[in-house]
């Protein structure tokens, strides 16, 4: 199997701080691979989750490996648009997909999608190399980005989770990313939000 060192590393350096703020429950693994990450840090840390892989010989070493976790061979997109575990407080989602994680968090972060009152969303992002092109699509760029989303994608990221945050009653609390790969077009963050009644609680 061919692997990118230096992409994995910086995928297990943002994770890892990531982590440090994360609650027990269950996580979500939209785009699994073969594992690499859980290898590396989810086995430990998280007992249950669910983790998604289109590709089937992915998805059944997924299977395989982790036998306590719900494995799917499919794409998540569509399986959170149609509300699949939306009972599941996920504590901790990791978005590592080949192109946008803007799909699935559309898909995900709906009014009735459990979460636990901290929620750490870790992501790897191809986008940037497509916004080079004036190829991004509408993904909720808001007006003062029009033009700007490669040079300011990252500012932009911040901007677009902490709306999508704030659609289901969570606020963003800490925000912390690089551009790395070939050329910067690669996008890590990481965001934590923290459900907004949970801030207020214990300060009346
Ligand atoms: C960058 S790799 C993920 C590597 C993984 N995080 C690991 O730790 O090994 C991206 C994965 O997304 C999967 N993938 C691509 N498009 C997908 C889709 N639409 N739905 C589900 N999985 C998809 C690919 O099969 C590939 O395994």
């Amino acid at each position: 199997m061919k692997r990118d060192n230096k992409g994995l590393k910086d995928k297990l350096v943002l994770r890892r701080r990531a982590l440090s703020y994360a609650m027990d429950g269950p996580c979500l693994e939209a785009y699994a691979g073969y594992g690499l990450l859980f290898e590396e840090l989810y086995r430990q840390r998280f007992p249950v989750g669910i983790a998604f892989d289109k590709n089937r010989d992915k998805a059944a070493h997924l299977a395989r490996s982790r036998p306590e976790w719900a494995v799917y061979e499919s794409d998540p997109v569509p399986a959170f648009s149609a509300r699949l575990h939306q009972d599941v407080p996920f504590s901790f989602v990791d978005i590592d997909p080949y192109g946008a994680c803007w799909p699935l968090l559309t898909s995900l972060f709906h009014e009735r999608q459990a979460f636990q009152d901290t929620v750490v969303i870790a992501v790897n992002d191809g986008l940037r190399e497509h916004l080079k092109w004036g190829h991004g699509g509408d993904f909720g760029v808001p007006p003062e980005f029009w033009g700007s989303e490669y040079d300011q994608y990252l500012a932009l990221c911040k901007i677009l989770i902490e709306k999508k945050a704030e659609q289901i009653g969570y606020n963003l609390l800490r925000f912390e990313g690089f551009y790395a790969g070939y050329q910067n077009q690669m996008t890590h963050f990481y965001a934590t939000l923290t459900k907004a009644s949970s801030l207020t609680r214990g300060t009346a």
